[in-house]
């Protein structure tokens, strides 16, 4: 994994550059788009700060970034110059953080990870459909219990059924026999066609699934599957604190990522990121999408430009080595606090690799929680409450959280 930084300046030149081969709803004639600038009442554009606000300026500018870059070089014309920063975007994603080769996976910007997750599933049940003639009910999608409610809710989008598979309650690891059993009743009832989903970090517990004992399996027992990682939480910290492991395009069974620049990148909302191999986002092509030059393969349609400037800008100003240290910084505290909480004889999931630590609910009082904020596994009857160590949390902070929780249980 390698690129360089870019200074402040660089990066407002090459915005400045792409706005310009935008369509300019100020100074072109733009007839037959349903759009414009962001109301000028409001969001006036002559503030002398936007120059050097590339961000903002975007944002302001208004462009829309509908349908998928990377699939079709006659997407949408109108804004040319800032849909290639996104292509840039999936590429450096793709084939720096991810191991892809050249040009070889399709992407875009997804409103977050939730539709990432759902669009992977969609374009999988339609290939199923497609390619093998399978009705919904013979296709399943295939997750641990601790995986994020997207998978849930894309099966109930997409009327197809889900497995749930049962995780170890302390490793988070999932059980295989568990694993044996379902599929093998599933197949028994008729399933035949598996969409698996392997978490590279959940997010209560930063868990990571041991993607090849379950591949494994699914290629031992000649079963049909498609694989979808779902790097949300864990997409921009893993592949930087922990370089040799299996999640990548190198693994010949993943096809696809989820990505999300909103959490570890601190990028703003809006900022999922969906990556797949080619030759597959065009199950999700909606032919119906006419109007729309180069038609139109993602769930949400119009998206803005700008979110896409804001994680490239984020990945440029820092550069991969930037990132490296940044995100080294969050699992070095997070290890810290975990080796205060073994000397205090209190019990914790973490693992090494990022930045959550997950404590039994008895160590952790109402109080505590309420003062610290704290997030349940569930808020009926909670079980765990997880520490996320953002780059907000201070060390500070987290010795107070130490000297309260050890006067509490001591
Ligand atoms: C593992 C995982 N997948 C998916 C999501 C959904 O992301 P979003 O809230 O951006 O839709 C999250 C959010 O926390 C997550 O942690």
């Amino acid at each position: 994994m390698y690129w360089d930084k870019l200074s402040h300046d660089e990066i407002t030149e090459r915005i400045t550059e792409a706005l310009d081969q935008n369509m300019s709803y100020k100074t072109k004639k733009i007839l037959g788009i349903p759009a414009s600038y962001l109301d000028e009442e409001q969001f006036y554009d002559d503030a002398p700060f936007l120059d050097d606000a590339p961000f903002l300026a975007t944002l302001i500018a208004n462009p829309n970034h509908i349908g998928c870059h990377t699939l079709n070089e006659d997407s949408e014309p109108f804004f040319k110059g800032t849909q290639q920063l996104e292509m840039e975007l999936i590429k450096l994603c793709a084939e720096e953080i991810l191991g892809g080769k050249s040009d070889e996976q399709d992407g875009y910007v997804a409103p977050g990870g939730t539709e990432a997750n759902i669009q992977a599933l969609w374009i999988y049940r339609n290939y199923f459909v497609k390619e093998f003639g399978a009705l919904n009910n013979q296709v399943a999608v295939v997750y641990s219990q601790d995986s994020h409610y997207s998978m849930p809710k894309g099966a109930n989008l997409l009327n197809i059924p889900s497995i749930v598979l049962k995780v170890d309650e302390n490793t988070r690891m999932i059980v295989q026999n568990d694993l044996e059993e379902q599929i093998n009743s599933a197949k028994q009832k008729g399933i035949k066609h598996f969409i698996v989903v392997m978490n590279m970090s959940t997010t209560m517990f930063g868990s990571v699934d041991d993607i090849n004992r379950i591949t494994s399996f699914f290629t031992e027992n000649d079963l049909n599957f498609k694989l979808h990682a779902d790097g949300a939480f864990g997409g921009f910290i893993y592949p930087f604190t922990n370089s040799a492991n299996s999640y990548n395009f190198n693994n010949e069974y993943i096809s696809s990522f989820t990505l999300d620049g909103h959490k570890m990148l601190q990028s703003p909302y809006g900022t999922g990121i969906f990556i797949i191999r080619k030759g597959l986002m065009e199950y999700a092509l909606t032919e119906e999408a006419r109007y729309v030059q180069g038609k139109d393969y993602t769930i949400c349609g119009s998206r803005s430009g700008a979110n896409a400037v804001s994680v490239w800008m984020i990945l440029k100003i820092h550069g991969s080595e930037g990132l490296k240290t940044k995100m080294r910084i969050l699992t070095d505290k997070a290890k810290s606090l975990c080796k205060r909480l073994e000397k205090l004889g209190v019990e914790f999931y973490h693992n090494p690799y990022i930045n959550i630590i997950t404590i039994r609910e008895k160590y952790i009082s109402k109080t505590l929680a309420k003062k610290y904020a704290l997030v349940p596994d569930e808020h009926t009857h909670p079980k765990w409450y997880k520490i996320v160590v953002m780059h907000h949390v201070k060390q500070g902070v987290l010795d107070e959280f130490i000297q309260d929780l050890k006067s509490e249980i001591t």
